[in-house]
C-alpha cells in the first residue's frame, strides 16, 4: 500500500484496444492496487470508464472523467474534477502520447507537426498548468510524465523527438520553479514495450504481422533480448510517485533495457 490515502490523476488512462495492456490503464491500476484513489481521464470516456470498472473489479477506488489534454478548458475540468470527487491531488501522471505520421523535415505535414506537438507538449503544460496551484497549496505533489528514450536517442520522427525532448526540459523547469513548494516532477522514458498502441500500430502502419514486430523490437533490446511491457513502467511511476522518490526529482529515468546507454 505504497499509495495509501493519496489521490492521484492518471491522464491517457484509457487504452488503444489490443493484445496486451497499455501503460496509462497498467498505471491506472497499480495505483488503485496500492491504495490511491484514481480519476481515470481520458479523450476516450468509454476507454476511461473500462480502466475504471478493471480498478473497482479488483476492490479499488476510481472515477472516470472526459477530457482533451490539448485543450485548456477540459485540463480545468479535471483538476476541479478531482477536487470535488476526491479533495485533493497528490499524484498527477501524464501518460498522453501520440506518434505517427511524421519522419524527417522534408516529409512530415505541417498539420503533423502542429498536432503532434499541440497533445505531446503543450497538453504536458496544460496538464500541470490547472494542478499545480492545488499542489502548491498543500505544499507537496509528486508529478510525474511520459516521455520516451526518442528523446535522447537517434530517431527519424522529428515531432515526436521534439515533444517528447521538449517534455523532458518542461518536467526539469517544473522540478525548479517548484521545489519550494514541496512538489517533485520527474519524466519516464520508455523504450521499446510490448503494448498496444507500438504492436497495434506498428504491425498496421508496415502490414507486418504482430509475431513479426515483436521480433524486430526484441532483438533492439540488450537485456534479455526482449520488450518490456506496461507493468515495467508502471512500476517506475510508482517508486516515483510513491514517498520513497521523496528527494528525487528532475530526474529523467529511462524505462528500457539499457537501449539508451548502448553506442553503436
Ligand atoms: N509503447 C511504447 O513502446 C512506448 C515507448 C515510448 C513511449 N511511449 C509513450 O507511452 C504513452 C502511451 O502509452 P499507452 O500504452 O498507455 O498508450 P495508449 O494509446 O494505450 O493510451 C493512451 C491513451 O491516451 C488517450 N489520448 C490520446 N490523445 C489524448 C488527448 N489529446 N487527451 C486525452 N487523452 C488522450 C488515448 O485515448 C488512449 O486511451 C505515450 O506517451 C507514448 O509516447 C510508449
Amino acid at each position: 500500500m505504497r499509495l495509501e490515502d493519496k489521490v492521484a490523476i492518471v491522464v491517457g488512462a484509457g487504452q488503444t484496444p489490443g493484445e496486451t495492456i497499455g501503460n496509462g490503464r497498467a498505471t491506472a491500476m497499480l495505483f488503485a492496487r496500492e491504495g490511491a484513489q484514481v480519476l481515470v481521464v481520458d479523450r476516450n470516456l468509454a476507454s476511461a470508464r473500462e480502466t475504471e470498472a478493471m480498478i473497482k473489479d479488483e476492490g479499488g477506488v476510481a472515477s472516470s472523467c472526459a477530457g482533451d489534454v490539448s485543450v485548456d478548458a477540459d485540463c480545468l475540468a479535471f483538476a476541479t474534477a478531482c477536487i470535488e470527487r476526491f479533495g485533493k491531488i497528490d499524484i498527477l501522471h501524464h501518460n498522453v502520447g501520440i506518434g505517427v505520421g511524421d519522419r524527417g523535415p522534408i516529409e512530415t505535414a505541417e498539420s503533423v507537426w502542429d498536432k503532434m506537438l499541440d497533445v505531446n507538449l503543450k497538453g504536458a503544460f496544460l496538464t500541470t498548468k490547472h494542478v499545480l496551484p492545488v499542489m502548491r497549496e498543500a505544499g507537496s505533489g509528486s508529478i510525474i510524465f511520459i516521455s520516451s528514450i526518442a528523446a535522447i536517442c537517434s530517431m527519424n520522427a522529428i515531432a515526436y523527438k521534439a515533444s517528447k525532448a521538449g517534455m523532458n526540459a518542461l518536467s526539469q523547469a517544473i522540478a525548479i520553479d517548484n521545489a519550494r513548494f514541496g512538489i517533485r516532477s520527474n519524466v519516464i522514458m520508455p523504450g521499446l514495450m510490448d503494448t498496444p498502441i507500438a504492436i497495434e500500430g506498428i504491425s498496421k502502419a508496415l502490414n507486418k504481422t504482430r509475431d513479426e514486430v515483436r521480433k524486430g523490437r526484441n532483438k533492439q533490446v540488450p537485456l534479455g533480448s526482449k520488450m518490456g511491457d506496461a507493468w515495467d513502467v508502471a512500476k517506475a511511476a510508482l517508486f516515483l510517485a510513491s514517498d520513497d522518490a521523496s528527494f528525487i526529482t528532475g530526474v529523467n529515468l529511462p524505462v528500457d533495457g539499457g537501449q539508451s546507454a548502448r553506442i553503436g
